[in-house]
């Protein structure tokens, strides 16, 4: 299969965003690094809306094929770049760029409404509210709920759609709509009441984690015969087992506005659930935008295994308050995401040499 660059730079654009936010995250972890003027404190905004917020509109752009989509992660990328130079200005083209998923999820709706686009159409909703009250100036611990549920539901409304052979029964469709609007309740919630928010939207992502774990294609696959599919399903097995931990801290853990537990809590949906479902989907999502194959390798392993091991030593360091095992901990993340850099460029260069 032969590579199609036409799109690097759009994915250049979404990986350098990443690069920039983990050296802002090695900074708010206490690593002493070189550092510049608005590098640590744009690493929420550059791992959501710059990282992510190009990549999914990207995704979904490549599918679709219609030119003024390309637009949105343009602007998206316009927006995480200026944070560091005008942040005011980053954070207006960042809102921009949500809007314009929005408006890509419009289309997707109208074409196929179902159970699974509506989740995503909710999830770039909620992207639009949270960057819009962050752009008014709410801090991030009030406004993280609507960016969670962004992540989740546009994760979720994929493994909806992806799980689509399992014909879902109307009960187990119902259960998942109650607790998806009970997670955006959540997020409303804590706009205003940010105790009452966090923990409904704790309990919520405790249901979506369960109800994944029960319900997901991945549960069918994990023993499957075909080594790759056999990995997807372990990577999303385990992401949905970070929901679970994430959603009880929350839960159990109520407001949190800075410091370790707000670490943990967060990172368990950022890193453990985000990451765990980007490294299960990327032989998807790779080969949508580049036209190339992913090859599959049993040392993809080392980066799955490697990002949970060091996200179970940052939680314990946060929670045990041991700021130097948080630190370790924050830095192998970080390690498992650049193998995991490196091992789909190479299986991809590999691929397409086949
Ligand atoms: C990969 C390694 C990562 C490291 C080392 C890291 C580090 C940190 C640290 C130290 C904090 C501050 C926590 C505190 O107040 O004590 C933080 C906050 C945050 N992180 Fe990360 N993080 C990582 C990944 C991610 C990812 C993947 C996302 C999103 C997809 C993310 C989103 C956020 C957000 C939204 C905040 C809150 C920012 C704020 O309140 O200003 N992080 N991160």
């Amino acid at each position: 299969m032969k590579l199609q660059l036409r799109f690097l730079p759009f994915l250049a654009l979404a990986i350098l965003a990443l690069l920039f936010a983990m050296w802002a995250g090695l900074l708010r972890m206490g690593w002493t690094l070189p550092t510049f003027d608005n590098l640590a404190i744009a690493h929420g905004p550059l791992m959501v809306s710059g990282f992510l917020g190009v990549l999914i509109p990207l995704e979904r752009a490549v599918a679709i094929r219609q030119k003024w989509m390309f637009g949105v992660p343009i602007i998206a990328g316009a927006g995480w770049v200026s944070l560091f130079f005008a942040p005011p200005v980053g954070a207006v083209l960042l809102t921009l760029g949500s809007l314009g998923m929005l408006a890509i999820l419009g289309v997707m709706v109208k074409r196929e409404p179902h159970i699974h686009t509506i989740t995503m159409g909710v999830g770039a909703l909620a992207w639009v509210v949270g960057n819009f009250l962050w752009m008014m100036g709410f801090p991030i611990f009030q406004i993280v709920f609507w960016w969670m549920t962004f992540l989740v539901l546009t994760i979720g409304g994929e493994r909806l759609e992806l799980s689509r052979v399992l014909k879902p029964t109307l009960g187990q469709i119902r259960l998942f709509s109650l607790v998806a609007a009970a997670l955006v309740a959540g997020a409303i919630l804590a706009t205003f009441d940010l105790n009452s928010g966090s923990r409904l939207g704790g309990a919520a992502l405790l249901g979506l984690g369960f109800w994944f774990l029960r319900y997901d294609l991945a549960s069918r696959n994990i023993r499957h015969p075909n080594p790759l599919t056999r990995y997807i399903a372990i990577c999303l097995f385990g992401g949905y087992f970070w929901l679970v931990i994430a959603g009880g801290l929350f839960l159990y853990l109520g407001a949190l506005y800075a410091g370790p537990f707000y670490d943990a809590a967060l990172h368990a949906v950022f890193v453990g659930f985000v990451f765990a479902m980007i490294f299960g989907h990327s032989p998807i999502i790779f080969p949508a935008i580049l036209g190339a194959q992913i090859k599959f390798y049993p040392v993809f392993y080392a980066h799955l295994i490697l990002l949970h091991l060091s996200l179970v030593t940052r939680v314990i360091g946060d929670l045990t308050n041991q700021m130097e095992i948080r630190k370790w901990g924050g830095l192998l993340n970080e390690t498992a995401i650049l193998l995991f850099l490196a091992l789909t460029v190479f299986s991809i260069v590999k691929g397409s040499k086949e």
